[in-house]
């Protein structure tokens, strides 16, 4: 379409020349050319002479200087006439004000904007960007995706003269109960009544009109399963109804459509809560900061640890005309809903005293908050109590728009990008993702003020505003599968705000490359609750400083995962013990609720734009990449050490992250012998990785040193030209070592059965979705009790840190 981009073209340097040199057959052609070797060799002298022998003063022009440092480091080496980085920081931490968050965020939600069907909000953000004097432009991408046509839920009796058993018509059947499926418009809140606002439905859900007996499943988490399996649950057949929590919807879906389930129910229960709730007293939206009974969590239920992006184009870019595969391998094929609680409750109710019970499955069950609704969560199923349930949605391929906004830098070959998704479930969104696009408009702002005064970046900054990340980070899957090449090559890092602010508590993940610069930067925002408290507190002082381990649900995965781009994602979206309950992919996730409960005063969007900002402009401006390779051998190691006590413990995963446990706990009794063997070279392998990691981790120690040596000595002002210009090169050298060390943990083929995902390091719990695993190979062999292919993981493994030596040889 019109204004797609091609970032990653290439010019040859330099025009080829043939082989072998034809002997000369003019005369003046020879002559020609001593007098231009004469002339060059001059030249070069005269340049060596100024650079290296001639002290203080030199006779050599500014501009040649600057012409030769801008060849070796495409950068002003003689940085004396550029902005001081404080001085920026200055003004990223003056500039970004409540009013403008606040005008941003009312915009974004004052209609509804789901994936591919508002381009006005497209062109409203192009047009901002241009206004900052940021050229920008639109992408647009054909992506196959789902929109809702109608539902139906309903609660049914089996009439006793009706045929018992799998096949039951509408004439045996009696009504009990019908839900609403609909999230009632609130007078307080305005765009909660809006007539075009989006029903509740799930992304990629399959069509759908099943009508069968039904049962509890906690979670539906993996363990949630086996555990039903273990007491011999037959799910088979059955429609599975659980609550929201703990693994991405998506995969409840895929774990129960492979059980043999024909259908998915998913609500939110207020147990969920934490103390937050109306049972504790406190009144529910829009009321108090409660939950409101209707609230009801759209979103996405494609596959995402196995492939994000369009599931018709998997690892390749959405452009008109590109060959589509069957997307079933990512997408469920039974039907699944979302429900509030108050539609839950009937259903809940009806299954009291059938079937097992919580205190029958164990420690992970049963702390539902509805008892005093009178559930008693049991599992069922109900003999003769069916559920109804249809879903009809329309698939299509239709266009998504990206924008993308480029600050070109002097460097030409390192960029630093930043991106936040501008789709929404709901008219509102206020929270997810239009707080992180009001923080982006914020900083581009800001940006735009700078350039103003003649600013331009050591680095080249790409600013994205992505389409499509609700249903599977489309458009930013799709962009990065189109602009692999360029980002191979050029991209430092990826810094993503998704939702900016909806508490006052900072959530980050990160890869450890980046975690001073995150540090930094949070050091140097005040905390505006402090603020207001009159005290001195900066996010930093507040922050309990936890960077966990980078997973999925946002748009880093393609950078991180896919392309070993060293990505961060932060929030103020942590749970704040007296904070109210995000209404989370709901209608009321709006402007209105934001303004009472979610961040009144739009302090922490600001706040998380000068964050923001400040990571930017640190990766952009410091003449040494800010990154930290020792954090990450580091962090490498623990990696290995959690690996090997699950080996030697065996202990089970955490509550949240239960892959195998069924092939965990049970040993397969045939080849114990063999087992053995292998367990014990495994053993063996995982002590020469660990080796090799303490290697890695000595090399980044040193080069770490070396690079702060460098920035160091850059900054003295009585260095000899010669001296600068040496250190530039090696500046030079640091930096684009720097910008390899990501890449040197792909591994080209992929994870096991999940091909896309190229990072042996980082990758989403395969039954967990958000949550990041750790060398996902390695970790999820282990959990499988497969010794060879545990064995061929810690030799990819191994390979890939021995290359990252290298990188930093
Ligand atoms: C797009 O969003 C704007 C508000 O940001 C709204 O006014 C407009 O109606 C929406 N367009 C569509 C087609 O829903
Ligand atoms: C669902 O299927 C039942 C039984 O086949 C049928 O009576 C009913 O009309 C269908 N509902 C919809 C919405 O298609
Ligand atoms: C489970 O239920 C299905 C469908 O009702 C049935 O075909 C199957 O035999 C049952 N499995 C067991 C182990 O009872
Ligand atoms: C759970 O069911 C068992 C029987 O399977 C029963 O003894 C127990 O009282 C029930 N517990 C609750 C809390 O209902
Ligand atoms: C706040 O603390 C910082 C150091 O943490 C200090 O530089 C600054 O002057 C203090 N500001 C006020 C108003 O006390
Ligand atoms: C880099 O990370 C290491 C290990 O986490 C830490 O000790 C060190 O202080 C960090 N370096 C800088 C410059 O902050
Ligand atoms: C790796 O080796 C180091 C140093 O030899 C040792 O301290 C550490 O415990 C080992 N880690 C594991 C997980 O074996
Ligand atoms: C173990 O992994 C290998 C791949 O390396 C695979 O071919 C094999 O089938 C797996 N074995 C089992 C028992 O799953």
């Amino acid at each position: 379409m019109g204004g797609r981009s091609k970032l990653s073209e290439r010019r040859p340097l330099l025009p080829r020349v043939p082989v072998s040199d034809p002997a000369p057959r003019y005369p003046h052609a020879r002559r020609f050319r001593a007098v231009v070797s004469t002339v060059l060799a001059v030249v070069l002298v005269f340049i060596l002479a100024q650079l290296f022998l001639v002290p203080g003063p030199t006779y050599l022009p500014q501009s040649v200087a600057t012409t030769f440092a801008e060849w070796v480091f495409g950068y002003e080496w003689s940085s004396e006439n550029r902005t001081p980085l404080e001085e920026l920081e200055n003004v990223m931490l003056s500039t970004p004000d409540e009013e403008h968050a606040k005008a941003w965020t009312q915009y974004y939600t004052s209609g509804p904007h789901l994936a591919g069907k508002n381009l006005s909000q497209a062109l409203y953000t192009k047009d901002r960007f241009e206004e900052f004097g940021i050229p920008a432009e639109i992408v647009t991408y054909e992506i196959y995706t789902n929109y809702p046509l109608s539902h139906r839920l309903a609660l049914l009796k089996v009439c006793e003269d009706g045929s018992s058993g799998a096949s039951v018509s509408d004439n045996d059947l009696e009504l009990l109960f019908e839900a609403s499926l609909t999230e009632p418009a609130l007078e307080e809140d305005p765009t909660s009544g809006l007539d075009n606002r989006i029903p509740t439905f799930h992304g990629y859900s399959a069509n759908g009109n099943v009508t069968s007996e039904y049962i509890w499943a906690n979670y539906g988490t993996h363990r949630d399963y086996d555990d039903l399996l273990r007491k011999d649950v037959n799910i088979t057949g059955k429609v599975v109804l659980c609550r929201y929590g703990k693994i991405f919807r998506g995969l409840k879906v895929k774990r129960a459509q492979e059980l043999g389930a024909i259908g998915v129910l998913i609500y939110s229960d207020p147990g969920d809560d934490g103390d937050m709730t109306e049972l504790n007293g406190h009144e529910a939206y829009p009321k108090g900061p409660a939950r409101n009974r209707y609230s009801v969590q759209r979103g996405s239920v494609q596959f995402l640890s196995f492939a994000p992006g369009d599931p018709t184009t998997p690892g390749r870019p959405s452009l008109p005309g590109a060959p589509r595969d069957d997307p079933q391998r990512y997408i469920p094929s039974i039907p699944s809903l979302p429900i509030s609680y108050d539609d839950a409750l009937p259903l809940l109710k009806a299954l009291n005293g059938q079937g097992l019970n919580a205190s029958d499955l164990g420690g992970n069950w049963g702390t539902g908050g509805l008892y005093h609704e009178g559930v008693k969560y049991n599992v069922g199923p109900a003999p003769g109590i069916v559920v109804n349930m249809v879903n009809e949605v329309e698939y299509d391929i239709v266009p998504q728009w990206d924008v993308i906004a480029r600050i070109e830098g002097y460097i030409k070959d390192e960029t630093v990008l930043v991106g936040n998704h501008r789709d929404a479930w709901v008219a509102g969104g206020a929270g997810d993702p239009n707080s992180g696009s009001s923080a982006l408009l914020e900083m581009a702002r800001t940006f735009g003020k700078m350039l103003a005064s003649g600013w331009k970046p050591a680095r080249t900054i790409i600013l994205a505003s992505w389409d499509g990340e609700e249903y599977g980070l489309l458009g930013s899957t799709e962009w990065v599968e189109d602009n692999a090449h360029y980002l191979k090559k050029n991209a430092l890092a990826y810094i993503n705000v998704d939702m900016a602010a909806r508490s006052h508590v900072l959530k980050t993940s990160a890869n450890p490359l980046l975690n001073d610069v995150l540090h930094g930067a949070t050091s140097k925002v005040p905390d505006p609750d402090s603020v207001a408290k009159g005290e001195n507190k900066s996010i930093h002082d507040v922050w309990d400083k936890r960077i966990a381990t980078i997973g999925s649900g946002s748009d880093y995965t393609a950078f991180q995962d896919f392309m070993g781009i060293p990505s961060l994602d932060m929030s103020f979206g942590g749970q704040d013990k007296n904070g109210p309950v995000y209404h989370y992919h709901s209608n009321y996730d709006s402007f209105h609720w934001m303004e009472k409960f979610g961040d009144p005063g739009f302090h922490y969007h600001t706040a998380m734009a000068k964050i923001w900002g400040l990571i930017t402009l640190n990766l952009a401006e410091n003449i040494i990449v800010p990154f930290n390779a020792t954090a990450y051998a580091h962090a490498l190691n623990s990696y290995l050490a959690r690996i090997v006590s699950l080996l030697e413990n065996g202990d089970q995963p955490g509550d949240e992250d239960p892959p195998h446990p069924m092939k965990f706990s049970h040993n397969h009794g045939h080849d114990h012998g063999h087992d053995h063997d292998h367990k014990k070279h495994l053993h063996h392998r995982l002590k020469h990785l660990n080796q090799t990691i303490q290697g890695l981790i000595h090399k980044a120690t040193h080069f770490d040193k070396h690079a702060a040596y460098i920035r160091t000595e850059l900054h003295r002002s009585d260095l000899p030209k010669w001296k600068k210009l040496l250190l530039i090169l090696k500046a030079r050298r640091v930096n684009q070592q720097y910008k390899n060390l990501d890449r040197a943990f792909l591994f080209h083929e992929g994870l096991d059965g999940r091909e896309l995902f190229k990072h042996v390091v980082f990758a989403p719990g395969l039954w967990t979705g958000y949550s990041g695993d750790t060398f996902p190979g390695l970790v999820e062999s282990v959990q499988d009790r497969n010794w060879t292919n545990a064995i061929r993981w810690s030799r990819i493994i191994e390979g890939s840190v021995h290359r990252a030596i290298a990188v930093l040889h």
